[in-house]
């Protein structure tokens, strides 16, 4: 794999905005066959959409996260679409090429035809999740910027917790108490003022996986203490659990954490730590909540002693704890993986309700109106 990620223009020259289109890759082919093997590997992990440059003129959405063109390099119709298209138009959006070898004369060609960055055939799932990863996160941010302030300062107080979580907690240091209620009630304003589907839908396509699937337990659980008319103080706390919930994560490796495919036997054993290392980090730095220490070690914990870390059941499961539990349980559900399309609110419910005796059943049914929100 080859790129030059310093080519990558800021996505600041879109044309006018079409928000209800969804945040989506775009494939560009001239039926050379490489898009057959490339194709497959981009749906995995992004909704794409392919221009068949036969048939089709390139035309596409101004939330187009980045285009990926596979052609022949060798065909002057193709390299004059292209070249007319984003060597011309004004519209800037990510482009990286396929190329089918990495001679000197290719990566010349592509460059003069609008690469930003080209990939070398025969490429992996491997290869295309590294150098798409940063640039799609790049396009998701920068969509945001069309959302409500308060919507806006959820999403980037939040993001921004995550990634200097990153680093520091690599370093061997600890998260500030403070930071993270200040993204907390950032998310709480967030849900309360235009709703937790709202936030849902921003978050669907950034690839950052803790740090989305941590905003997705958190926004259901805000909306959550919202129907069960929690106080303002119940509410932080809340927010702040599922928040750091998956605080340990950042400790698991990244070929577990983003494997496109089933966890093996020995690689779960990895991941089931994360309760335990989110435990540890948050002891390095603050005074944390004791509610939320409990719902970050316990949130795998089942009420029939099945769970982990530490094989509690029945009452000895905190009451926020149980609702982190079945918050996590609907975010995994309703969320897209490599492996597994994403459910419908209803989809999840009803895989929840037959959960007795992990979940807290009183809790899964008062969740309802939280789940069936995201239709
Ligand atoms: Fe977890
Ligand atoms: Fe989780």
């Amino acid at each position: 794999m080859q790129f030059a990620s310093s080519r990558i223009p800021s996505p600041s020259h879109r044309a006018s905005e079409r928000p209800d289109a969804e945040a989506s890759l775009i494939l560009v082919h001239d039926g050379n066959g490489l898009e057959r093997t490339v194709a497959p590997m981009l749906r995995q992990n992004y909704a794409t959409s392919l221009i068949d440059l036969q048939r089709d003129a390139i035309t596409f959405s101004d939330r187009a996260l980045a285009v990926v063109v596979c052609i022949d390099l060798g065909n002057p119709a193709s390299i004059k679409a292209i070249r007319d298209h984003f060597v011309d138009h004004p519209v800037q959006v990510p482009r990286i090429f396929v190329l089918p070898n990495g001679d000197r004369r290719s990566i010349l060609q592509a460059y003069s035809s609008g690469a930003h960055q080209f990939m070398v055939s025969p490429v992996t799932p491997r290869e295309i999740h590294e150098v798409l990863t940063p640039i799609t996160n790049r396009s998701v941010e920068w969509q945001w910027r069309r959302l409500s302030e308060t919507q806006q300062a959820a999403l980037r107080i939040s993001l921004k917790l995550f990634e200097d979580s990153q680093t520091s907690v690599l370093r061997g240091e600890g998260l500030e108490v403070s930071t993270a209620a200040r993204a907390c009630s950032s998310v709480i304003s967030a849900v309360g003022h235009e709703g937790f589907p709202a936030l849902l839908n921003e978050l669907r396509a950034h690839h950052n996986y803790t740090f989305r699937h941590s905003m997705y337990v958190t926004g259901s659980l805000v909306a959550f203490a919202n129907v069960l008319n929690f106080r303002e103080e119940d509410m932080s706390l809340a927010a702040m659990a599922g928040l750091l919930h998956d605080i340990g994560k950042i400790a698991t490796p990244n070929a577990i954490l983003n494997k496109p495919s089933r966890l093996e036997p020995s690689e779960w054993l990895i991941m089931r730590q994360h309760p335990l290392d989110g435990l540890s980090i948050l002891k390095r730095n603050g005074d944390w909540p004791e509610p939320v220490l409990d719902a970050v070690s316990h949130h795998h914990e089942k009420l029939d002693g099945s769970g982990y870390f530490d094989g509690l059941s029945g009452d000895s499961i905190k009451d926020l704890t149980r609702m982190v539990s079945i918050a996590d349980t609907f975010s995994a559900l309703i969320d897209k993986r490599a492996y597994k399309p994403p459910m419908s609110g209803k989809e999840a419910m009803a895989i929840m309700l037959g959960a007795e005796g992990h979940l807290d059943m009183a809790l899964v049914r008062a969740f309802e109106p939280v789940a069936l929100a995201i239709g």
